[in-house]
């Protein structure tokens, strides 16, 4: 450990101590601080924030599409790769007061792996129970870091449960990626893995009268369906729909669960949409790309909250759609797969 300097955020007025060898959002959310954080890798800019105060910043490897010079020149940094070697003050660019102060701290946990089933083609239903500790807290929608066995990396995965103790997560497997080959191929019952967690602010603010939107594609099922599934558990009548994107019907996948829903959110509407749906395929839902489908539901979408999660370019093109419908930019939530090791 190295020295710690103060960090006082702003205009919240909070202050943590941070070690130099830590950076800010690793400790923040060590001491259970939630601040606004994506990838936590410097490739999403989702915790760009602005020194207001202090010089000695240094910062890990970043994307420059997340921070570009002219932007670090004129003070602004990421706190996912930010290290402060001084006193500094912070101003929070994107904050959600509520989150901030309920953070839950980080816990390291080993897991065995109860089940790997194939749910399509290329997506994997991962269920790890916990083993040290035996529970941990966490919001719905939520991920953790799962370590590569062998390696120093690791990667995020949404969780797609609610139970404290059986964490189940929806991984989309790359042909050389790191840890999905690993999950494909070597990846056994009865393994045990090591994990960090939680994190994230893809969680369900808390405003009874405000309509849900949730727009998901690929393994962004994941953090979705642990919301949907949160609120069948709590009882919450939010009025809520689900536009679920997928190429083809085998790439769809939990349909019959989602479907289910309806019987325990009252007025829930799921809407599967294909976008490119193969020929004599047993099809007869919506056709499209998932925001064009949503661009003919919707004609308002004042006051709603959004929530959406998938590939960066699915999110990309539904944030803009949803404003334009009416959706304040404050209540729409995203989460970006954002992988590893992306452009400088
Ligand atoms: C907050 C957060 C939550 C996430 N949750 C999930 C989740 O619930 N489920 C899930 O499946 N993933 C999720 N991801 C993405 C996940 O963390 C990994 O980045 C992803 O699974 C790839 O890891 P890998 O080790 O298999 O591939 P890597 O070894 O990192 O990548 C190797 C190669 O695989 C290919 N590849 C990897 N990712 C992509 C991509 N997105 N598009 C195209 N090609 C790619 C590329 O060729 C890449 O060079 C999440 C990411 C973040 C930031
Ligand atoms: S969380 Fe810092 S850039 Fe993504």
């Amino acid at each position: 450990m190295g020295d710690k300097h103060r960090v006082r955020f702003e205009p919240v007025g909070i202050e943590i101590e941070v070690d130099e060898e830590q950076t800010v959002l690793r400790s923040a959310s060590e001491q259970g601080l939630m601040l606004m954080h994506g990838c936590k890798e410097g490739q999403c800019a989702a915790c760009k924030s602005f020194v207001l105060d202090g010089d000695d910043i240094e910062l890990d490897r970043y994307s420059t599409f997340a921070l570009p010079d002219y932007e670090r020149e004129e003070g602004f940094t990421l706190l996912c790769r930010a290290h402060v070697y001084e006193d500094v003050t912070i101003e929070l660019l994107n904050f959600d007061e509520e989150m901030i102060r309920s953070g839950l701290p980080i816990v390291n946990a080993v897991a065995e792996v109860v089940s790997i089933d194939t749910v399509t083609h290329d997506l994997r239903h991962l269920v790890l129970e916990l083993i040290e500790p035996a529970e941990i807290t966490f919001f719905p929608g939520q991920y953790m870091d799962i370590k590569i066995p062998g390696t120093e990396e690791s990667r995020s995965f949404s969780m797609a449960s609610t139970s404290a103790r059986v964490l189940e997560f929806i991984i989309k497997v790359y042909p050389d990626g790191l840890f999905s080959s690993f999950l494909d191929k070597s990846l056994k019952v009865g393994q045990r893995l090591d994990l960090t967690g939680p994190f994230g602010v893809f969680t369900l603010r808390d405003a009874p009268d405000s309509d849900l939107i949730f727009v998901g594609g690929g393994a962004g099922l994941a953090p979705i369906l642990a919301l949907l599934r949160s609120m069948a558990e709590r009882g919450i009548e939010r009025k809520a729909v689900f536009y679920y994107g997928a190429r083809t019907a085998k790439d769809l996948c939990f349909v019959a669960e989602i479907e289910a829903l309806k019987d325990k959110i009252p007025g829930f509407r799921f809407v599967p949409a294909l976008s490119e749906p193969v020929d004599g395929e047993d099809w007869d839902g919506e056709v499209g790309f998932i925001t064009d489908v949503l661009k003919r539901y919707e004609a308002d979408l004042r006051g709603a909250h959004a929530y959406l999660c998938g590939p960066p370019p699915m999110v990309e093109a539904a944030m803009p759609l949803l404003a334009s419908l009416g959706a304040p930019e404050k209540h729409i939530y995203y989460d970006k797969f954002t992988t590893t090791g992306g452009e400088d």
